[in-house]
């Protein structure tokens, strides 16, 4: 007499496969699923910034007395959405003119070619950047150069004696560089 005992169901080739595929396509899945979560943070990080909104805010850069009614003034303050390992980086400045008793302009010291700091020279009264030759009036219009944009202007209000600019992230160009 034979012991050999009959094959079960699951023995049987047509159910080795089933299961071979089975097996393969629940470690797909499970790769996949691992994957997606490893990458996660990496995606939130790169695609954060899209819907993030930039941060406006209201800094104090001197007392009213501090401005004379005439030229620029060159005034710095902290970027309002500056990373923590963002250093000296975080600082951002203005050229701010108290163009009368209560009126006050400000331009954001950005070059609007490349971004590099423009600088106001008193006579013959235009900002001057000192990387392409950029140049603009007093009113932050174009006179020469690269830059396809006027000077981003910054509002200011007048709180309680003080001078108070509404700070942004560096405002890119949006038309085409040139
Ligand atoms: S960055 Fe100012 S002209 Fe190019």
């Amino acid at each position: 007499m034979s012991d050999q005992q009959p094959p079960t169901p699951t023995d049987q080739p047509c159910c080795q496969l089933k299961r071979r595929t089975f097996l393969t396509r629940v470690s797909v899945i499970l790769g996949a699923i691992i994957g997606f979560m490893i990458a996660l943070p990496g995606i939130g990080y790169v695609l954060a910034p899209i819907f993030r909104k930039p941060k406006h805010k209201w800094r104090t850069v001197g007392k009213l007395d501090d401005f004379k009614v005439g030229g620029f003034v060159l005034v710095q303050y902290e970027d309002p959405s500056p990373v923590i390992w963002a250093g000296v980086t975080a600082k951002a400045g203005a050229w701010i003119r108290r163009a009368s008793e209560t009126e006050f302009i400000a331009f954001s010291i950005n070059c609007r070619h490349l971004g590099c700091p423009v600088r106001w020279v008193d006579d013959p009264k235009l900002f001057m950047c000192p990387c392409h030759g950029g140049v603009y009036y007093e009113d932050g219009t174009v006179a020469a150069g690269p830059p396809p944009e006027p000077l981003y202007k910054l509002n200011v209000r007048i709180r309680e004696g003080l001078v108070e600019i509404e700070t942004e992230p560096t405002p890119l160009t949006l038309t085409t560089l040139t």
